[in-house]
């Protein structure tokens, strides 16, 4: 696997692989890499000749600096990882390289960005929208990956993509899951073993909800899911909403959409987290 630090050295690098004519697989990651992150680039090993992963802690997309401080950094063990993996380029530029000066530019995702992790992470996802258009437009892929668990931030980039007509296919990839069902995530890293297990409840009580769609308004349905997290100590929901998973805005009845979408966010002590469940 190449490991490439600067702009001009994976432009050049991906020329070549162009040239010969093989499809171009990119996953990008802020790395602390996981089995979630794994099956990203297993998937795109499978499906494409060449695979680029890139490992970058955008600055940009961090409302808040703690949380920049203390996102998780493994980058030896992710170099080794994905060497066994089979990735080909891996892309780990600094924060100089990729915003050689400030990006001022303003996406605007309508109401998609105002609600759940747009509201209470503002700024977020242009942050979000800033760093994968620049890695789309140096990497050129023709399909990326992205882990649907982070499930508000697929849709925002689908929508980027079709705003930009980049040429390159989104392709989301199923949560993966701890066997005590807690979805995987770099933030994990940072959580006890206590914590571990508060955690897990999480997504017991999302999966519970299920069981109770039909006799239960969604408003009602997540009044429910809010309590039932806030019960297990040490967590503290900060939004439960019941959505469209296209649109992303609340639904008031069942029939409303073809796709309803539950997605949650949780304090578990310091650590937050995100889940989501899908009410069909
Ligand atoms: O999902 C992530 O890890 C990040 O938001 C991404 C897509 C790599 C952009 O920094």
């Amino acid at each position: 696997m190449k490991i490439i630090h600067t702009v001009s050295g994976l432009e050049e690098a991906l020329q070549q692989v162009r040239r010969q004519g093989e499809s171009i697989g990119f996953v990008p990651t802020m790395g602390a890499l996981h089995e979630g992150h794994a099956t990203l680039v297993r998937q795109s090993v499978a499906e494409n000749d060449f695979t680029v992963v890139s490992l970058f802690v955008n600055p940009t997309q961090f409302n808040n600096p703690e949380d920049l401080r203390l996102y998780p950094r493994t980058p030896e063990r992710d170099h080794r990882l994905l060497e066994r993996l089979g990735a080909d380029l891996l892309f780990t530029p600094s924060v100089e390289e990729i915003y050689p000066e400030p990006d001022r530019r303003v996406f605007d995702f309508g109401l998609l960005d105002k609600v759940m992790e747009g509201r209470f992470r503002p700024g977020h996802f242009n942050g979000v929208a800033q760093v994968v258009s620049k890695l789309f437009r140096f990497v050129q892929p023709d399909k990326a990956y992205f882990g649907e668990k982070d499930f508000q931030q697929l849709v925002i980039v689908r929508e980027m993509v079709r705003q930009l007509q980049l040429p390159v296919e989104i392709v989301g990839v199923p949560i993966v899951r701890e066997p005590s069902g807690l979805a995987m995530s770099s933030r994990n890293a940072r959580l006890s073993a206590q914590e571990r297990e508060n955690a897990a409840q999480i997504y017991r009580v999302l999966h519970d909800s299920l069981a109770l769609k039909e006799a239960c308004a969604p408003v009602k349905l997540a009044e429910w899911v809010v309590g039932e997290i806030n019960k297990v100590p040490g967590l503290r929901v900060e939004y439960y909403e019941i959505v469209d998973g296209y649109s992303l805005q609340p639904v008031s009845t069942w029939e409303e959409s073809g796709r309803s979408v539950g997605c949650v966010a949780v304090f578990c002590g310091a650590v937050r987290l995100i889940d989501h469940i899908s009410y069909r």
